[in-house]
């Protein structure tokens, strides 16, 4: 019985191995570990891979969503809207700074923020705007900067899930004053390690979350504010360079993959993702729908074939913000996504074998 695995970063090493290893030994040999020309030159290359002035290297997608609401001045008594669909980290960043998340729901075929509900969040306390780009698929950013600019609130795209990934054409991170990607190793672009970077057009953010990132020095042990160690490492970011080069050639492997599921499951009952013509989702994760999910997961274990659930609490029903005193039911959209989403194994590498078989296995279950 061949196993499939829900991501195989060994395949991937395996086509770069010879370059990696050659960078991590000359970082090595320079002794620059941390803020060196590795992760210099890594900020100039993603800056213009995104297609914007500016990129601030960091230490995971966390602290750059961190960073992003200091440079915007969010603080206590604040609010920002976003969405409860999403990995823990985009509501811990409003926490850290000391404002409030305020969840709105999701669009049931897109799933990212349902632009309908924007408006009615939105408050004189509302300081920022938090879309996140779902398993890859751009939220509707064109309504979402129109609500926002009309409030005058600024938006940060969390794109940790979507590098590359392009709305009416432009790639993500274009759009609102900041956005903030992750480099988690399992993500489109993954580091060796931590990592994460928040880009901009606008160079005083830049410049303060440069200078926040390195415990707010303005000179050497000269500190103007609160600061915070949000480094890149050196290897991180000599990988992160050599992993860029593929990129597109990588993701345009998941695309191939999201249709062949697509297709193969295409008569099934399952609720399959939604490919919309407004954008390239670049699928971070291939996600079905079903009210069996636990059964179809363990049956799909059994024969070998590994998933993931991304995620099965909604943040607003989290313990961590019982306080917030959300009740289920409040956003009936995120909840259901919860309770019926299976995420299938998906990675540049995954052959058309492997996933005739895991689609093979969905629909005999259907079946049973
Ligand atoms: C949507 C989203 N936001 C933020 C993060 C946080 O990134 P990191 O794990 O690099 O801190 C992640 C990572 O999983 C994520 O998926």
């Amino acid at each position: 019985m061949e196993r499939v695995p829900y991501l195989d970063l060994q395949a991937q090493y395996n086509g770069i191995r010879t370059e990696v290893l050659a960078a991590l030994e000359e970082i090595c040999e320079s002794g620059k570990f941390a803020q060196g020309p590795a992760t210099s030159g890594f900020e100039v290359k993603f800056a213009a891979y995104c297609g914007v002035d500016h990129c601030v290297s960091l230490h995971s997608g966390t602290s750059a969503l961190h960073l992003a609401l200091r440079c915007l001045d969010v603080g206590p008594g604040d609010e920002v809207v976003t969405v409860s669909m999403t990995f823990i980290a985009t509501a811990w960043a409003i926490s850290y700074v000391g404002a409030t998340p305020v969840f709105v729901d999701i669009d049931p075929v897109r799933r990212t923020l349902n632009v309908d509900n924007l408006e009615a969040a939105i408050t004189s306390r509302t300081k920022a705007i938090i879309p996140v780009h779902l398993y890859g698929m751009p939220a509707e950013m064109d309504r979402i900067m129109a609500i926002a600019e009309r409030h005058g609130v600024p938006v940060v795209e969390d794109a940790a899930q979507a590098h590359g990934a392009r709305y009416r054409g432009r790639r993500v991170g274009q759009f609102g004053q900041i956005a903030c990607f992750s480099f988690y190793p399992s993500k489109n672009l993954g580091a060796y390690g931590e990592g994460g970077a928040l880009i901009t057009n606008d160079a005083s953010i830049a410049r303060r979350a440069r200078s926040l990132r390195d415990h707010a020095q303005s000179q050497k042990y000269l500190h103007d504010e609160i600061g915070y160690n949000y480094r890149m490492d050196s290897f991180q970011g000599a990988v992160l360079s050599i992993k860029l080069k593929h990129l597109d050639e990588w993701n345009t492997a998941r695309i191939d993959c999201a249709r062949q599921y697509t297709e193969l499951l295409k008569e099934s009952s399952y609720t399959l993702p939604a490919h919309m013509s407004d954008s390239e989702c670049v699928w971070h994760c291939y996600v079905i729908e079903t009210p069996e999910r636990d059964r179809v997961r363990s049956a799909l274990q059994d024969v070998g074939i590994q998933s993931a659930v991304h995620y099965p609490v909604p943040i607003h029903l989290q313990k961590a913000y019982a306080d917030l005193d959300y009740r289920s039911g409040d956003l009936p959209v995120t909840e259901a996504l919860c309770e019926h989403c299976l995420s299938l194994p998906i990675y540049p590498e995954l052959s058309k074998e492997k996933m005739s078989r895991v689609a093979s296995v969905l629909l005999d279950l259907e079946n049973r």
